[in-house]
């Protein structure tokens, strides 16, 4: 089979290399992979940029494929179903532990660059019916992250305001699900085009931070003063101070990204007397995952996909998410 490997940091490490089709244990599923897609973290592995995993390292975590073989003991999938492998694959459910949250597929594990992917039973996931496979391919970690955020450690009922700061693949699958959920959407860019495309795929007010960088007071403005329930921060940076100030008394920020930075200096105090909860967020567990293909379902969404590339281009794929150009998701196709 053909895998892209990781043999030094920077996108021109990446190598096409040949190499045998694994063999599998009992509870193993052989998953021929068909399509995968990016995120902003497969990007700084590769560049390395976020800590140091061991080379050679196949990279990218999320993918879809179809079982061609099943270990003697598996029960969970049988051959011809598709699956798609969970970027944490020790975490099946609950709360997260130490133990069940280090081993992860793109680094340190090895990822789903490769024609065939050993995938354990418990670990895999059926995608969601009404998706073709690059879309379904998106879900791992974008989709998790926002279902997580929004209905495992959030309690999203309807009528509650969800502020979405970003437009990639966790915002706009965010913006999918919390409109679902019958909350109301303020979605947040630098790009006016952009918020277009977000209004349109359901977000219910959008607030150009270019124009407008004090934004939290314009989330209170359009909430009655109150504020919002939660506020998704795909961003980070100095702006985080903003997202306390536009939650209501009470609310919470959930921590997802740091694009525009690590380091966030907060008003404590602010913080204390609106009693607004600062939630950090690493993905989420399988039963998230399942539960995300439920909603999915249920509701036919359908993830935005704004590019796809041949696998073998991985590399020039990861180095259009620099131009942050891109709404939603960016994918890869196995397509032969
Ligand atoms: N903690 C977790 O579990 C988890 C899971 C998934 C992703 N993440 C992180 O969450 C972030 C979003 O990931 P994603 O895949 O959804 O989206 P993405 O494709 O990485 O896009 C991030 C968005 O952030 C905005 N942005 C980028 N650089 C910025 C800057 N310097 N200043 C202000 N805004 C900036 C851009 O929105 P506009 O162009 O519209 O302004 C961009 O679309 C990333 O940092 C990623 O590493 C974390």
């Amino acid at each position: 089979m053909k895998r892209l490997v990781l043999r030094r940091s920077g996108l021109d490490g990446l190598v096409l290399e040949t190499a045998p089709i694994p063999t599998i244990g009992r509870h193993d599923l052989l998953v021929r992979m068909t399509a995968a897609s990016l995120n902003r973290r497969d990007l700084l592995i590769v560049r390395g940029e976020y800590g140091s995993f061991p080379l050679p390292l196949v990279p990218v975590s999320d993918g879809v494929g179809k079982v061609v073989a099943a270990g003697s003991a598996v029960t969970r999938f049988a051959i011809g179903d598709r699956a798609s492998p969970a970027y944490v694959p020790d975490w099946v459910a609950g709360a997260p532990r130490d133990d069940l949250v280090r081993r992860r597929l793109g680094g340190p594990l090895d990822g789903v660059l490769s024609e065939y992917v050993l995938v354990n039973e418990h670990a895999a996931v059926r995608p969601p019916v009404h998706l073709d496979d690059v879309q379904a391919a998106t879900l791992p970690i974008a989709g998790v992250t926002a279902f997580h955020v929004l209905f495992a450690d959030g309690r999203i009922v309807p009528g509650d305001v969800v502020v979405v700061r970003g437009t990639g693949g966790v915002a706009t699958m965010a913006t999918l699900l919390a409109r679902q959920a019958g909350a109301r959407v303020i979605a947040l860019s630098r790009s006016r085009p952009k918020l277009h495309r977000m209004l349109a795929l359901g977000a219910h007010e959008a607030i150009d931070v270019s124009e407008e960088p004090a934004w939290d007071a314009r989330v209170r403005e359009l909430t009655g003063g109150a504020g919002a329930e939660l506020v998704i921060d795909l961003v980070g940076g100095q702006d985080v101070d903003r997202c306390v100030a536009a939650c209501r008394i009470g609310g919470a920020v959930a921590l997802v990204g740091f694009a525009a930075g690590t380091v966030a200096p907060v008003d404590l105090v602010a913080a204390m007397r609106r009693m607004v909860v600062l939630r950090g967020v690493s993905v989420g567990s399988r039963a998230s995952y399942e539960g995300l293909v439920r909603a999915m379902e249920h509701g036919r969404l359908v993830p935005v996909v704004d590019a796809v590339h041949p696998w073998t281009d991985a590399a020039a794929a990861l180095a259009t998410m620099d131009r942050d150009e891109h709404l939603g998701k960016i994918a890869l196709s196995f397509a032969r």
